[in-house]
């Protein structure tokens, strides 16, 4: 099916209301689409045809350390120029840890004979959280063409794909995460990071002393690990945005986990953290994917407003001047009764540019700019002994306290989340009641802290889970003002 995009936008206005028709929501490729003249059309391909291959031969490539490259986060820091910058560098710390990954850019699985991985798959198992009623759908490259044509309109696993659901209909799952709630808040965030030219934007960021969400894809933290290390070391918020960047809910159990295991476990042996949160790439999202996540402890983070920047040229096919419409829109959508939560990239230097470009008109607007952990005070959200600015510190100028330093070395370490206890949160939530509060509070509680393989685990509240389990989405019609954009 191929909806023109206003009628797109139009039609999901109504789905909010009514509900009535199949609607094929934002990040489904279009159909006939082609990247045969050179100029992909979505996001994915885009990798699949030049980023991954590239990066796959980089890590190939990838030279021992040589006099002029980096060997700490301070020193990567300091380079400005592009080329030294994306020269790709190994630092034996990292080259260590390379064979316990998946191969990078690759959909990733339970690699063979990694006990660890194995055991905390087979909890989130046997806590039952994982609904078997909803099935992979589609393709890994976004092709729902023979899914969605006999899938229930009523939109039974609550796929966003479909048409934008973020409260769950089975149990135990949180509601996504959608927008700030604080009025005039604009949520700042950014995707598929790390990346070799990060600098302009981090610069940037650093110097308007402006925090942000950085959803961190695993392949590219293995291939520039001190650009990650670079993202903590700032004080930006820190989650997942899976291994591979594919479409999630066209994979099975074992991947989709494997996708968010690995990178959360990437993100802490070269960061040092246990992080809580993902972001679906290209939104894709149904309640078998959120209950894997939700098992692995990570709160799932969508977006009400989207810029859409990924599509400029060169990279993409639209013009800037498309794109400052988008942010012109999404700026004049501000309200003083809520927040928004922003989609952008750090891509390339032409999308870090534009946020730059666009930063001063969105500071003249909105009360104030954070990001997500912020705005939902979300003062704990690692595990490890780091602490956030609530939303009001934020605002006050207050910073994260017990950052590593420029000094951060990745080690191979256990990587222990915080899992799901799903079984007791089996909670009456009733089907599709948008923005009802129903998720269980409880349902994050037992933290292993020994080998995850053992399944000897303690109880004990998380409180930076609950911060987000809490976190009020901002109910089914969320979505709409993304549809500004288009
Ligand atoms: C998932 O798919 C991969 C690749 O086809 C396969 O190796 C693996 O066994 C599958 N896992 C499950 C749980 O079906
Ligand atoms: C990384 O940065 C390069 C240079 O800006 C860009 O061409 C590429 O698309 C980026 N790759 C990813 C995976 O984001
Ligand atoms: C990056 O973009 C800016 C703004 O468009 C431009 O001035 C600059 O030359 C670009 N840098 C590179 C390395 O392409
Ligand atoms: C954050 O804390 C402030 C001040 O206590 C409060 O007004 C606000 O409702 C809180 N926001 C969330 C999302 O909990
Ligand atoms: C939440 O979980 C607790 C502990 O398992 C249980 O006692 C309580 O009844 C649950 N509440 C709801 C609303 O499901």
């Amino acid at each position: 099916m191929r909806l023109a995009p206003r009628l797109l936008g139009a039609a999901v206005l109504l789905g909010c209301a009514a509900s009535a028709a199949a609607h094929v929501g934002h990040g489904v490729p279009r159909a006939g689409r082609s990247s045969a003249a050179g100029v992909p059309l979505d996001l994915y391909e885009r990798h699949a045809a030049g980023s991954a291959v590239r990066h796959a031969k980089v890590a190939r490539r990838r030279r021992s350390p040589a006099a002029t490259a980096p060997t700490s986060e301070a020193q990567e820091a300091a380079i400005t120029d592009e080329t030294d910058a994306c020269t790709p560098y190994s630092i034996p710390e990292v080259s260590a840890l390379e064979g316990t990954f998946p191969t990078v850019w690759e959909i990733a699985d339970i690699l063979p004979g990694d006990v660890q991985a194995q055991g905390v798959w087979s909890a989130i198992q046997k806590s039952g959280i994982i609904p078997k009623s909803v099935k992979p759908k589609g393709t890994p490259d976004g092709d729902f063409d023979s899914f969605t044509p006999t899938y229930d309109q009523s939109n039974p696993d609550c796929w966003w794909t479909y048409e934008h659901c973020d409260v769950p209909k089975h149990p135990g799952i949180p509601d996504d995460i959608v927008g700030c709630p604080e009025p005039s808040t604009y949520g700042l965030t950014f995707d598929d990071g790390p990346n070799c030219t990060q600098q302009v934007l981090y610069d940037y960021l650093r110097d308007q002393k402006q925090k942000a969400t950085m959803f961190y894809i695993g392949s590219n933290v293995m291939d520039w690990p001190l650009q990650a290390q670079r993202g903590l070391v700032d004080g930006h918020d820190i989650c997942v945005h899976t291994w591979s960047h594919r479409y999630m809910t066209s994979l099975n159990d074992t991947q989709v986990f494997a996708e968010l295991y690995y990178t959360a476990k990437a993100i802490k042996d070269v960061m040092g953290i246990t992080v809580q949160c993902w972001r679906p790439p290209f939104g894709d999202v149904d309640d078998r994917v959120r209950a894997i996540a939700t098992g692995l402890g990570l709160a799932t983070i969508i977006w009400t407003d989207d810029t859409d920047d990924w599509q400029m040229k060169p990279a993409g096919k639209k013009s800037q001047k498309a794109i400052d419409r988008n942010y012109a829109a999404i700026i004049a959508g501000e309200n003083s009764q809520k927040g928004n939560i922003v989609l952008a990239h750090e891509l390339n230097n032409g999308t870090m540019h534009e946020f730059i470009s666009q930063y001063p008109n969105i500071k003249a607007r909105f009360d104030h700019v954070v990001p997500v952990f912020s705005c939902m005070n979300n003062t704990k959200p690692y595990l490890e002994d780091i602490t956030y600015p609530s939303f009001e510190e934020y605002i006050a100028g207050g910073v994260a306290s017990g950052l590593p330093g420029p000094d951060i070395k990745a080690v191979s370490t256990t990587y222990a989340p915080v899992l799901a206890q799903a079984t007791s949160a089996a909670s009456q939530q009733s089907a599709g009641a948008a923005g009802a509060t129903k998720q269980n509070s409880t349902a994050a509680g037992k933290q292993s802290d020994q080998s995850a393989a053992d399944g000897q685990k303690k109880s004990s509240a998380s409180p930076a889970y609950s911060a987000f389990g809490a976190a009020m989405a901002v109910a089914g019609c969320g979505a709409v003002a993304l549809m500004a954009t288009l």
